[in-house]
């Protein structure tokens, strides 16, 4: 399938095409090559990476500071906590403000969904999702489909379970969208105060029961229970839950012959996943990890292709001539 990438930013998963999401695959396959044999390049140099995170991350900060640094760009860890922001100043305007320093590109973490659309109407520069609130967190999917692929040799007529807390989670959203479009079938499972309303608008079975659900899965995702995005308490007690929900190896037992862990981390062990699963043969949990670096990798070198695109109208209008 050929396509060409005409976008100035990555938002979301959702609204990309096939073709679009697959040129990112295959960009990330390539990159993922180069990164493993240690090669650095200078395609990118002069252009500067901020990392814009108003919520903590390991992996995924990590992972675009590496990713931009193989490509011969400058890094700008950007800390929300020690700056302006906390004075009142919106994000646009922190966004404008790097601009103004020569900033093109912006990986943003921000605990309000759509805050990633916002900051790229506002910027002439290319913005990167690296996670909004419950809602998208592409670059993390696309390393979880990278893994898919890699391991399975496919994506299309897979059965892929993702379990735990579906309600908070942008990976599963990012993800269910990716793989239904590349032809997966996709089943949800948690406790009912877990799933979120309207779940079945996104094209995917629905289950309370871990067992029953990963009957014939050839791939499971075990989610982080996101006890900080609850505003009640909507689990019983984490032994409970884990009784219930925790992805154990009997529990693995149940699914396809060599189906696939996947977790997006940070890993909550014994409560959503035991650690004899999450570190056993079956777990692409690192491999996900190392994924990242070349989905984001693939990704500046996409958006970076696309400059000649990247006009913003309020961004426009909001420079001098
Ligand atoms: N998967 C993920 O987003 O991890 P971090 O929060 O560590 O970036």
């Amino acid at each position: 399938m050929s396509a060409s990438w005409s976008r100035k930013d990555l938002l979301g998963l959702e609204e990309l095409s096939t073709a679009e999401i697959t040129l990112l695959l295959n960009g990330a396959a390539r990159a993922k090559k180069e990164f493993l044999s240690g090669a650095r390049s200078d395609e990118l140099r002069g252009s500067v990476l901020a990392l814009v995170f108003n919520e903590p991350s390991t992996r995924t900060r990590s992972s675009f500071e590496i990713a931009a640094r193989r490509l011969g760009m400058e890094v700008l860890g950007f800390s929300v906590s020690d700056s302006s922001a906390l004075k009142g100043e919106s994000l646009s305007d922190t966004l404008l403000t790097l601009e103004a320093m020569g900033v093109g590109f912006f990986a943003v973490r921000h605990e309000r969904a759509g805050a990633p659309w916002d900051a790229a109407a506002a910027v002439r520069g290319h913005v990167l999702n690296a996670g909004d609130g419950a809602h998208e967190h592409p670059t993390q999917a696309l390393s979880d489909l990278l893994a898919l692929r890699e391991r399975k040799g496919r994506v299309a007529g897979l059965k892929v379970v993702f379990v735990g807390d579906i309600a908070h989670s942008r990976v599963a959203r990012s993800n269910a969208w990716a793989l239904k479009k590349l032809g997966a079938k996709v089943a949800v499972c948690g406790p009912a105060t877990l799933i979120p309303a309207g779940v079945e608008s996104w094209g995917v079975s629905v289950s309370n029961d871990l067992d029953r659900a990963l009957e014939g899965a050839d791939a499971v995702c075990a989610l982080r229970l996101q006890l900080e995005r609850q505003k009640e308490n909507l689990v019983p007690s984490l032994g409970e839950y884990y009784e219930l929900y925790g992805l154990t190896a009997a529990r693995l037992a149940r699914a396809k012959e060599g189906c696939l862990v996947l977790h997006p981390g940070p890993m909550n062990r014994g409560v959503e996943i035991s650690s004899e699963v999450a570190d056993g043969p079956q777990s692409a949990v690192l491999e996900q990890v190392t994924n990242g670096v070349a989905v984001r990798m693939a990704a500046l070198r996409l958006l970076a292709a696309s400059a000649a695109t990247a006009a913003s109208p309020r961004a426009a209008a909001r420079r001098p001539a």
